[in-house]
């Protein structure tokens, strides 16, 4: 375990934080974010929230990732500028070497709120963005066969012919994972997929998704307000300040050994230590704001 202070200026050194990749050939810095602000408009504060502040940061090529900070510090909105789905007021985001200016099918998302289409059966679901990513190039049968594997990576095969209400919330998540995954994307962006779900089926999701980045080496990028969750999952630990202005406090580098088994883990020195220094981080020096818990 290491953990690195981010300076307010400069990129972060990335080498020694490689975790489990063994691949000399993967990028060590996938995704790049050099001094991100992020200003909204706002009806307070003289009509400008000034929600993010020098976000430097770099993800390697199939490394896991993870935010964790307090409730409005940031999280979701420094994933939105990696989606692409918003821009930021200054700085620059890169994945893979180009700009991020936009949504892209290569950087796929997985929201808190699974956002399956009603109307839509399981299987539609995940066509839809199958045809979208390979339509152009692919008959309907391997269109067809590609939601089928997404759909049983997930243990979702069952469930091809179900629209979202007949399923539960879980198997919602993970319809709405395998819709992501079946897009092939370089990038996995996941804001808290597994807040609303229940312990049981949080841990089961959680082992599935190690399971499944494990095979397809994903580079993932995950919000999470859970510190177990964060340290079981990542490589890193981007551990954020509290709001106005957040900004990465500290990186905690967590070089447990994969794959990583919760209950072996429980008593592990190691993971103990992960743990206690990200709990400090978060209750010791940067409390929650009292405004935050008002
Ligand atoms: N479109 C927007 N306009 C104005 N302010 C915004 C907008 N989006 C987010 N904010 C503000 O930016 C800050 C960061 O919001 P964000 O949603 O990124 O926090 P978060 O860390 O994801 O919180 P949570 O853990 O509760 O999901 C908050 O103070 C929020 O009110
Ligand atoms: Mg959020």
């Amino acid at each position: 375990m290491t953990t690195e202070r981010v300076g307010p200026i400069g990129p972060i050194s990335h080498m020694g934080h490689m975790g489990h990749i063994g691949n000399k050939h993967h990028t060590l810095d996938f995704i790049r974010v050099e001094g991100a602000e992020m200003v909204f408009a706002s009806r307070k504060s003289q009509g400008r929230f000034h929600a993010l502040r020098q976000i430097d940061l770099s993800v390697a090529q199939g490394e896991f990732v993870t935010l964790i900070g307090h409730s409005g510090c940031g999280k979701s909105t420094l994933l939105n500028l990696m989606a692409g789905l918003i821009k930021p007021t200054s700085g620059v985001l890169l994945c893979d070497r180009r700009e991020i200016a936009e949504p892209g099918p290569e950087r796929a998302v997985v929201f808190q709120n699974h956002s399956l289409l009603p109307w839509l059966t399981c299987a539609e679901n995940v066509d839809l963005a199958v045809e979208r990513v390979f339509g152009a190039r692919e008959s309907k049968a391997q269109l067809k066969a590609r939601t089928q594997a997404a759909l049983e990576l997930v243990g979702m095969a069952h469930a091809v012919a179900k629209r979202p209400h007949e399923i539960s919330g879980g198997m919602k998540q993970r319809v709405g994972i395998a819709r992501a995954l079946a897009m092939e994307p370089k990038v996995l962006l996941m804001d808290e997929p597994f807040g609303a779900l229940d312990a049981l089926t949080r841990a089961h999701l959680q082992d599935e998704l190690l399971k499944i980045v494990a095979r397809t080496q994903s580079t993932v990028v995950m919000v999470t307000h859970d510190v177990d969750e964060a340290v079981l999952l990542s490589d890193r630990i981007v551990m954020m300040t509290n709001g106005p202005a957040a900004t990465i406090g500290e990186i905690l580098s967590v070089t447990l050994p994969r794959p990583r088994d919760r209950v072996a883990l429980a008593g592990d020195a190691g993971y103990v230590d992960c743990r206690k220094a990200v709990l400090d981080f978060l209750y010791t020096r940067h409390g929650q704001p009292a405004a935050a818990v008002a």
